[in-house]
């Protein structure tokens, strides 16, 4: 068969926690991809809308704010109408009230059609709840990542413990168990893998582990369609 190169887009999707964000950015890296934080998205809204003062749960009034909004992603960071939100859209407020963006359709309508705007025809790998399912259908390479509620609790206390935040484990189970419910059971983009997407237990997985096997699949895919990176091109 020719070799030939075609662009191609690899999706990770799952719930918080299950190692999706650090596997995704540096599958991109290793692959010489660009990389699509969709969660960051759907935050930046949020943040906007609370800035605003707005109600949550006026979706007319939500979904305006989303289409009037500039996103833009650049060097790692992420901009909102002209101003870098990266740490703004980290906080626990906008972790917690970002719900009612995602289960808004209108703002999730603007939001796929945005994404595939910027990933289409391009090598990406973008990571979050619907990429394999809704966003990008037709992705060359789907992955879901699941893990243990109590593996994943214990990650976001390392990373909260890190910044010097102290949360009880039992704490952080209930709050990984309400949003895996919440984004389970949204109507619109829920949470699930898509039919064809590669599922992985990531608990008991060291990081590297999962990157090389991410990895040692997408180039394999990438040989049965005959397809090669630039980087593998002679
Ligand atoms: O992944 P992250 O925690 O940054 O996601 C932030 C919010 O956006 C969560 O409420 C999540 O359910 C939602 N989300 C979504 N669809 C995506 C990515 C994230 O609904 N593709």
């Amino acid at each position: 068969m020719t070799s030939q190169y075609a662009p191609m887009i690899v999706t990770i999707d799952g719930p918080a926690g299950a190692g999706k964000s650090t596997a995704a950015r540096e599958l991109a890296r290793r692959l010489g991809f660009e990389y699509l934080d969709t969660g960051a998205m759907y935050r930046a809204v949020t943040w906007l809308c609370l800035e605003g003062r707005l109600d949550l749960t006026d979706h007319a009034c939500v979904a305006e704010t989303a289409r009037r909004a500039e996103f833009d992603f650049r060097e790692g960071r992420v901009f909102a109408n002209g101003q870098d939100v990266s740490d703004a859209i980290r906080t626990i407020r906008v972790t917690e009230e970002s719900r009612f963006v995602a289960a808004n359709t209108l703002v999730r309508e603007l939001l796929v059609e945005l994404q595939r705007q910027i990933a289409g025809g391009r090598d990406f790998v973008t990571e979050g709840r619907d990429q394999g399912t809704i966003a990008f259908p037709g992705a060359e390479c789907k992955f879901f990542l699941t893990a243990d509620p109590r593996e994943r609790a214990r990650r976001r206390q390392a990373e909260l413990r890190s910044r010097g935040e102290e949360v009880d484990l039992d704490t952080l189970v209930e709050q990984i168990e309400g949003r895996d419910r919440r984004d389970a059971e949204r109507k619109v983009g829920a949470l699930r893998p898509a039919d064809d997407a590669v599922v992985i237990d990531t608990s008991s997985l060291d990081c590297e582990t999962l990157l090389a096997e991410l990895e040692r699949l997408v180039r394999c895919r990438r040989r049965e369609a005959g397809l090669e990176t630039p980087a593998e091109s002679p």
